[in-house]
């Protein structure tokens, strides 16, 4: 297999990883913790949430892994570091970011201490816990959404700053 084809291979994997991390990203922030929070039964819903989470937090893990060492790979394979050096080409920083921000969480944060402190708060103010975590996913679900237009964009050369 030539190194161009495992070019293409690692550009496929690297937006099935995005659709499967970012796409379960936008059903949660947009369907699952709406819902979850017009539930008036804050233990049912504590419960719902941490089991659903649970289960796509485990699938996150394995599409960020995914997307970061086929992106890499596809620096590696373009040259592109150079690229991290201009601002023009902040589509590739915006990707990055949000990589590391998600591998954060998923891998140190919530691991070592913000699935403890989430369950305390969730069961001392429910219905604020939710509004912070929903808060905080709109945010992620925004920046991610923006990478990957900008990304999409700017790889076929589209200039996004003046
Ligand atoms: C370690 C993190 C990442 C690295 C190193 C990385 C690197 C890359 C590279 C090198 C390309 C191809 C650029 C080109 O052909 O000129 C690319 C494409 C792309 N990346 Fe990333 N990426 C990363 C994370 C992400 C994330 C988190 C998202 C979404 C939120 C994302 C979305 C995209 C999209 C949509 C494309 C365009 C695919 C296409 O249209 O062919 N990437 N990425």
């Amino acid at each position: 297999m030539t190194s161009y084809e495992v070019f293409v291979i690692a550009r496929a994997l690297h937006v099935l990883g995005v659709v499967m991390w970012i796409g379960g990203v936008a059903f949660v922030t947009t369907v699952l913790i709406p819902s979850l929070r017009r539930m008036p039964d804050a233990d049912k819903r504590l419960e719902l949430f941490e089991k659903l989470e649970g289960r796509f937090s485990f699938q996150a893990k394995i599409v960020t892994v995914i997307t970061g060492a086929s992106g890499f790979y596809m620096v590696h394979h373009l040259d592109g570091w150079a690229r991290f050096k201009e601002p023009a080409l902040w589509w590739m920083h915006a990707m990055v970011l949000v990589w590391v921000m998600f591998t954060l969480v998923l891998f140190v944060l919530e691991p070592l201490f913000l699935h403890r402190w989430f369950h305390e708060r969730a069961k001392r103010d429910p219905d604020g816990t939710f509004r912070l975590v929903h808060r905080m996913h709109v945010i992620l679900l925004t920046l991610s959404l923006i990478a990957v237009a900008a990304a999409v964009a700017g790889v076929r050369g589209l200039r996004l700053l003046p």
